[in-house]
């Protein structure tokens, strides 16, 4: 990751707590494919990113915690004894429901100092959150001493998103940020949390990550509600989640079910079948047919999931329509965020000039392009 970034923190923190702080790299992630799936215990395709959060923490001498989030120039000074969500909260959430939640299953930490930056822009749908309460929960575990494994961490963090920020969300995220490996995509089972590994060997493409720079309101809700779907058409099939359900068995309650939600479940069984061939794709080397399903996999989520926006339609239909680009979706949660892109090395800047050029004119804002590494997971670094 960014070592003018992990300088600044580290420095910061000298400066304002005058002790060595432990220091910690939590990366984002992007998302091959595999969107909305992992809360449906079936099949997502991330890997970690080196960019993310750069986390400096040390025991308290004060009988209270101290947090700073350097990038916004915030401080904020909590006690262990009275740890609850906090209403607009923002990124506070993120760390006192890591240690609300590991109060909550008996596990006691003493007052600690935090300074945090990263280098994802927020929103772009990399997962700078989970990013974030996994640097927290990584870091409490080594200066405690608590002994935590990272499936533990992860379900911490997890906990800590559902009960503290309310967005109830699947493993991907935090799976993807603790587990990360370099130079590899994990292809993961969110029902057994066993994933097996990819090199993302596509020599002549390169992944360009183009973000729309829009996070459309109400996305905490609309991501709720798509989940609220899935549960309500699994209950209905009998089975725990959609994950165990096919075509043919939702079939059998389509007159139950609203076209709507028929459609969204649809989505969910498909997009499970997708992931599963992508890996196969990647096995045989077919690199175009693994493009083709990335662009199916948007227009599910265009269309049957409905969690994309115009801005992101637009920029994926942008690189349909381009030769060089063997394959493009939206990624992450939908509603803004990030496109993923597969495109020919050779072309990628005149791709690149082309597409922000055509996005300005059609929306007067910019769009940002990102080429990432695949990258470790949070770990300890010596600064
Ligand atoms: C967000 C959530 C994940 C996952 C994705 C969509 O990133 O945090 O758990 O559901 O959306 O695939």
């Amino acid at each position: 990751m960014n070592p003018k970034l992990t300088t600044e923190i580290v420095t910061r923190f000298q400066d304002k707590f005058k002790t060595q702080p432990l220091v910690l790299h939590s990366p984002g992630r992007i998302n091959l494919i595999g969107e909305h799936t992992d809360y449906n215990e079936g099949f997502v395709f991330p890997a970690a990113i080196n960019k993310g959060i750069v986390g400096a923490i040390q025991k308290a001498e004060k009988p209270y915690c101290t947090v700073i989030a350097n990038d916004l120039d915030e401080e904020y000074e909590f006690s262990l004894n009275t740890i609850k969500p906090i209403a607009n909260g923002q990124w506070r959430n993120f760390v006192v429901g890591v240690v609300g939640e590991l109060q909550k299953r008996g596990i006691e930490v003493e007052p600690f100092n935090f300074v945090f930056g990263g280098d994802i822009p927020k929103g772009a749908g990399l997962s700078s959150s989970a990013a974030l309460e996994n640097s927290v929960v990584f870091g409490l575990n080594e200066l405690f001493g608590l002994e935590l494994s990272k499936k533990e961490m992860i379900e911490i963090s997890q906990k800590a998103e559902h009960n503290y920020v309310g967005v109830r969300c699947g493993i991907m995220d935090q799976y993807a940020s603790m587990f990360g490996e370099k130079d590899r995509a994990l292809l993961l089972d969110c029902r057994t949390l066993k994933a097996k590994t990819y090199p993302l060997e596509f020599e002549d493409y390169q992944v360009m990550l183009i973000n729309t720079n829009v996070s459309h309101n109400l996305v905490d809700a609309e991501y709720n509600d798509r989940r609220d779907v899935c549960e309500k058409v699994a209950k209905l099939l009998n089975v725990n989640f959609l994950r165990d359900a096919t075509k043919a068995m939702l079939n059998s309650v389509k007159h139950q079910l609203s076209e709507d939600e028929y459609q969204k479940a649809l989505y969910i069984i498909q997009e499970n079948e997708r992931v599963l061939k992508a890996g196969k794709m990647l096995e045989e080397k077919n690199v175009l047919g693994f493009g083709k399903l990335l662009f199916e996999a948007h227009y599910g989520a265009q269309h049957q999931f409905k969690i994309s926006c115009k801005e992101l339609d637009f920029l994926v239909d942008e690189a349909r329509n381009n030769p060089h680009v063997i394959g493009a979706r939206m990624m992450g949660g939908g509603f803004g965020g990030c496109t993923i892109n597969f495109v020919k090395a050779e072309a990628v800047n005149a791709f690149s000039e082309d597409i922000s050029k055509k996005y300005r004119k059609a929306f007067k804002r910019e769009c940002s392009i990102y080429f990432v590494e695949l990258s470790q997971g949070t770990h300890l670094t010596n600064n």
